[in-house]
């Protein structure tokens, strides 16, 4: 082999393992999948403080649904954006499927509200609530 295709070969192997770096780095900031941040959509919907499906539950407890309407359009969006996400590790058709219902039941409590629909809106939370434990057994080391 001559000298300058050997030099160049190194140049070749150099530069793809820079790229792979590189690419590797990018897809640990963005969690891996397609830029969704799964922890920071779970905080904004279930979060302690503020979450806002809590928030939701409490007004529609509190006979005020008519408050509750930009909370849950913003959960609805928030757990759309869940049904991009693809996980690392973990069946990705399980994924798509727990994070669909998910997206679906959250819409469905989107819709209620804007009806104003009471019993609508509390079978959609009793819908999101019941789903929590199996997608976190799946994909977390979360007890429920
Ligand atoms: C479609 C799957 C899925 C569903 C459904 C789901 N979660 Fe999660 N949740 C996750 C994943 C994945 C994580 C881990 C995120 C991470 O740390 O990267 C998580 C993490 C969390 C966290 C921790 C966030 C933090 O502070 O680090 C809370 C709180 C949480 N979920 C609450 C809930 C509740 C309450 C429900 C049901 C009402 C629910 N989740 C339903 C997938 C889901």
């Amino acid at each position: 082999m001559n000298r300058k295709l050997a030099l160049g070969l190194v140049g070749v192997v150099a530069l793809s393992l820079a790229a792979f770096v590189v690419a590797d780095d990018k897809d640990k900031k963005e969690e891996g999948g397609r830029g969704v941040d799964v922890e920071a959509i779970m905080k904004k919907n279930h979060g302690k403080k503020g979450g806002l499906i809590p928030q939701i539950a409490d007004l529609v407890k509190n006979d005020k649904i008519g408050d509750a309407l930009p909370q849950a359009k913003q959960a609805a969006t928030l757990a759309a954006g869940l049904v991009k996400y693809q996980p690392k590790k973990g069946d990705k058709k399980t994924w798509a499927d727990l994070a669909k219902e998910y997206a679906d039941s959250t819409k469905d409590l989107a819709t209620s509200v804007e009806k104003k629909d009471v019993d609508g809106a509390k079978s959609a939370l009793s819908a999101i609530n019941g789903s929590c434990k199996a997608c976190h057994e799946a994909f977390t080391n979360r007890k429920k």
